[in-house]
């Protein structure tokens, strides 16, 4: 017997699997939450601190220049953790999304930088914050190189072209996107519009721009606006469904059919 919630989540879930059939394109952003059940931390979690840090002293350009051991023992230790934690049902939800709509008519656009989604077998990824494990060089156009190491504790290590400290490929508060990610997200919203056009933000609290407003990049492409999270996140009301829960169950359920 269902009781009163189960009924809404159902009614709601038959009318996110609707707009789903009818949909030509789908647009999905993620953030940390969609990671949350895989064991990553979040960012704006208890005491505002990023792993018992404030993230002003690990991750901006200022505070690598100011001490660029500690955030690399910072970004050792996230990298380190990355090889205990795996992909959880809403990364594989997202998987089977893609492989439904096609690579053409899909993208997926993440701010997360553990690589879970690409592990989980996304290939339409738009990482516009970066990846955890890659490396690039602070001063020269080196190009970026995949990374699976940590390198030494208490070492900066140097770029071989022009001996400036490396540094993670993620970017810090205070930076800008990559322009080419920016323009594939633009790109993939104005491609044939006259295509219906679904947008679903997943696990992010909508506080972090430009990413916060690409839901209004997408209403004004006319798309239909979903946001799963597990809190009222700040751009909520910007949506036109919020369904409140957690990524892990709710993406899989939504697109079960
Ligand atoms: P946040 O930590 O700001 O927000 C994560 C959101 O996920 C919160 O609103 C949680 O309520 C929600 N959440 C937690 N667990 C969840 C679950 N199991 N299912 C669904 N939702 C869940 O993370 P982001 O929005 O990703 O940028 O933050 C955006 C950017 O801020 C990050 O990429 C990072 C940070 O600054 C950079 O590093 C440049």
């Amino acid at each position: 017997m269902h009781d009163r919630v189960d009924d809404e989540l159902e009614t709601a879930l038959d009318r996110a699997a609707g707009f789903l059939r009818a949909a030509e394109r789908l647009a999905v952003l993620t953030g940390a939450g969609v990671s949350a059940e895989s064991g990553v931390a979040t960012f704006r979690g208890a005491g505002g601190l990023w792993e018992g840090h404030r993230v002003e002293d690990v991750a901006t350009p200022f505070a690598f220049e100011r001490d660029p051991t500690l955030v690399w023992r910072f970004y050792n230790a996230r990298r380190a953790g990355l090889r205990t934690i795996r992909p959880n049902p809403g990364h594989y939800a997202l998987v089977a999304l893609e492989e439904r709509f096609g690579p053409a008519r899909f993208a997926l656009v993440t701010q997360n930088v553990d690589g879970l989604h690409r592990r989980a077998g996304s290939h339409r990824l738009i990482e516009i914050h970066g990846r955890l494990l890659g490396t690039r060089c602070s001063r020269c156009e080196r190009p970026e190189t995949p990374d699976e190491t940590a390198y030494p504790e208490g070492t900066v290590p140097p770029c071989d072209r022009c001996g400036a400290p490396l540094r993670p490929a993620v970017v810090w508060f205070g930076e800008a996107l990559d322009a080419d990610h920016l323009e594939a997200v633009h790109d993939f919203l104005d491609r044939w519009r006259s295509k219906r056009l679904l947008f679903l933000a997943a696990g992010t609290s909508g506080a972090v721009w430009p990413a916060a407003g690409f839901v209004d990049l997408a209403r004004a492409r006319r798309a239909e606006t979903w946001l799963v999270n597990a809190e009222r996140a700040d751009n909520a009301g910007r949506f036109d469904h919020v369904r409140q829960g957690s990524s892990g169950t709710l993406l899989p359920a939504l697109f079960r059919e």
